[in-house]
């Protein structure tokens, strides 16, 4: 396979191993860590009482036995919620220990990485952080300060970084957490962003799969403007192998294993 930059392609556990376990719960996390993933992506929303979860839906509808939107519920009615059981409800999956599936707290999270025993990188995607008019990042850099990850000693990188279709969200990060790389993501490329320049307080591009398909040349682009690329979602051998012929800096799939394995690195 031929790489047009050399460097080692970042792999991004989209959710989790979301493929072989419910998305956003310790069972796909730990799955993801174990299959060898670089990097763990998680979605978070903050709960009525103020709690950052890993939850990529408004509601919870989708992807647990309960029904009700994130904002709504409190830690303690979410807590009460199966997470795992919609992955397969005509196979009875025992993810093991109730914990594995319940809801995922960001700081629960955090824990996990910080004992994964290697450096697993986190990118935490804000969601519709403006109906939160800056509370979402605020107990984001909390968190992160709580736990060392936001100001890198001299040196150092924080494994951590910030991602959001929301410029603004990025812009607040930046603000109060400089050092925390910020991704901004991408649906479309508007005119505003067609030179590969991006709006102040994002760092990394973000764009989707579906962008690079239709524009490859936009990696070159970005690349010239001084962006790292990471790509979404990548799950298709074809997409993996355009992905790594234009030297995307990183690949957020829903199945880890098989894109190490593909770039050979399993
Ligand atoms: O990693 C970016 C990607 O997750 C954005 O889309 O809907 O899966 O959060 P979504
Ligand atoms: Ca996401």
């Amino acid at each position: 396979m031929t790489h047009a930059r050399q460097h080692t392609i970042q792999v991004v556990a989209h959710r989790g191993a979301s493929e072989d376990a419910p998305e956003h719960t310790l069972a796909a996390y730990m799955k993801a860590i174990e299959d060898g993933a670089d990097a763990l992506e998680c979605d978070v929303r903050l709960t009525a009482d103020g709690h950052l979860v890993c939850v990529h839906d408004r509601r919870v509808n989708r992807t647990s036995n309960g029904r009700g939107a994130v904002s709504t519920l409190e830690l303690a009615d979410l807590a009460a919620l199966d997470f795992g059981a919609w992955k397969d409800p005509n196979e009875s999956p025992d993810w093991g220990d109730p914990e594995y599936t319940s809801v995922l707290t960001l700081e629960r999270l955090l824990g996990l990485v910080a004992d994964a025993g290697r450096r697993v990188e986190l990118a935490i995607e804000t969601k519709h952080p403006t109906r939160w008019a800056g509370q979402v990042e605020a107990r984001l850099v909390e968190l992160l300060e709580r736990y060392g990850l936001a100001r890198p000693r001299a040196g150092t990188t924080t494994p951590v970084r910030i991602m959001s279709f929301s410029a603004r969200s990025l812009h607040r990060v930046a603000a109060a957490a400089p050092a925390v790389p910020t991704v901004y993501l991408m649906q479309f490329v508007t005119p505003r962003i067609r030179d590969g320049r991006l709006p102040a307080g994002s760092r990394i591009a973000g764009p989707s799969l579906r962008i690079v398909r239709g524009n490859p040349g936009y990696v070159a682009r970005l690349h010239r403007a001084g962006h790292r690329v990471h790509v979404w979602t990548v799950n298709e051998p074809e997409d993996v192998e355009l992905c790594a012929r234009l030297g995307v800096d990183a690949i957020i799939t829903n199945r880890p294993k098989q894109v190490l394995s593909q770039l050979g690195r399993l």
